[in-house]
């Protein structure tokens, strides 16, 4: 039997289909999260998850001037508006963007010709863009292609994987990345409609999960909602991709540099929080050995506590209120807190 992660159920309040009231892409945590990589001048910089841009501007904004921002996105469509942010600030040759997944984060770096770099940062999901751009086929809300993908140009879509995964699938896929109770109800629902015509688009899925599980009188949000998650989850491989990239952003970064992550939702915060506590361990020996001869060094250390948006933030940003966001810095190579002096 497989068994839903232990801690809390997935946040409504981190889904998809909650879009900021004007339709603007707004930037979680901007300063926040710029200010955390502690920024030095002339220092290198990657911006994991390039979106609208809004961490990178921030970043080419901070005086004493950084060298390079390596910027990163799985979506074509951020091509654009990294170019306009080179021709808008003048940041010519000091922003750098590749179309490809964070995962492959240490390819991209070598490729940028950048030994080490000083910070790294990573602010997961998607972003309004993707939400508000129905044809993506992220949000119930536009009735449009069942897609999902971060990367157009690859990979199988959500209506590949409703249409063609075996019921066991696609019922774990929505307990362990939906944490659905009603796994079981809607994906034997999906298969009795798929048997007679394939489920194309989104107002089709949403309109049979919703005619399976009832709309929730008490519940702010869409009876889909769960379900949506966990296929856009699966069909991006979020959660191995992220595994991926913090230990390549580990491995990349230079002693001192950070590396400042936020998450939406439980499902990848507990990954964020359980690598940095992983890595910053002293010792793995067990808890009943008498001496440690384990010669662990730890590589990370935690800079302070998870951190949230202000109510100031929440409240203009609704998207905001389910980020978290963890800090934490690279030591040297015996373990120990990088001169700072040096990094200035
Ligand atoms: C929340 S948005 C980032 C917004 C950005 N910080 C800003 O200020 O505009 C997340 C972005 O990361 C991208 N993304 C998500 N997972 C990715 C992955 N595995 N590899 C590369 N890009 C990814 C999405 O395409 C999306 O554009």
């Amino acid at each position: 039997m497989i068994h839903p992660p232990a801690q809390s159920p997935a946040d409504p309040a981190s889904q998809p289909d909650e879009p900021d009231p004007q339709g603007r892409h707004i930037t979680v945590l901007r300063d926040a999260a710029v200010d955390a990589l502690r920024p030095r001048g002339g220092g290198v910089y990657v911006d994991g998850t390039f979106g609208g841009g809004g961490h990178s501007s921030r970043l080419l904004e901070h005086q004493p001037p950084v060298q390079l921002v390596v910027a990163v996105d799985a979506d074509v469509d951020a091509g654009p508006r990294a170019v306009r942010l080179t021709e808008l600030a003048g940041n010519e040759g000091r922003l750098r963007l590749f179309h490809r997944n964070f995962r492959d984060l240490g390819q991209v770096v070598a490729e940028a010709g950048v030994p080490e770099v000083d910070g790294v940062l990573l602010d997961l999901g998607l972003s309004s863009f993707q939400l508000d751009e129905g044809e993506r086929g992220f949000s119930f809300r536009h009735d449009a292609p069942l897609d999902m993908r971060f990367d157009q140009t690859g990979g199988i879509t959500a209506a590949d994987l409703v249409n063609t995964g075996t019921a066991g699938e696609l019922a774990r896929i929505l307990w362990m990345y939906g944490e659905e109770k009603q796994s079981r109800r809607i994906v034997a629902a999906i298969v009795r409609e798929r048997e007679k015509t394939p489920i194309g688009t989104t107002g089709e899925l949403a309109s049979l999960v919703e005619r399976t599980v009832g709309s929730r009188k008490r519940s702010p949000t869409h009876p889909a909602t769960r379900t949506f998650q966990a296929l856009r989850i699966e069909v991006n491989a979020e959660l191995e991709a992220l595994s991926a990239v913090l230990e390549a952003a580990t491995v990349g970064l230079a002693p001192g540099g950070r590396l400042v992550v936020i998450a939406f939702h439980s499902l990848e915060d507990r990954i964020v929080k359980r690598f940095i506590e992983a890595a910053s361990r002293t010792c793995v020996c067990p808890p009943d050995a008498p001496i440690c001869t384990c010669d662990t060094i730890p590589r990370l250390r935690r800079i302070g506590k998870a951190v949230r948006p202000a109510p100031e933030e929440t409240a203009i940003n609704p998207r905001s209120r389910s980020a978290i966001m963890r800090v934490a810095e690279r030591l040297d190579r015996e373990g120990a807190v990088a001169d700072q002096g040096s990094r200035a």
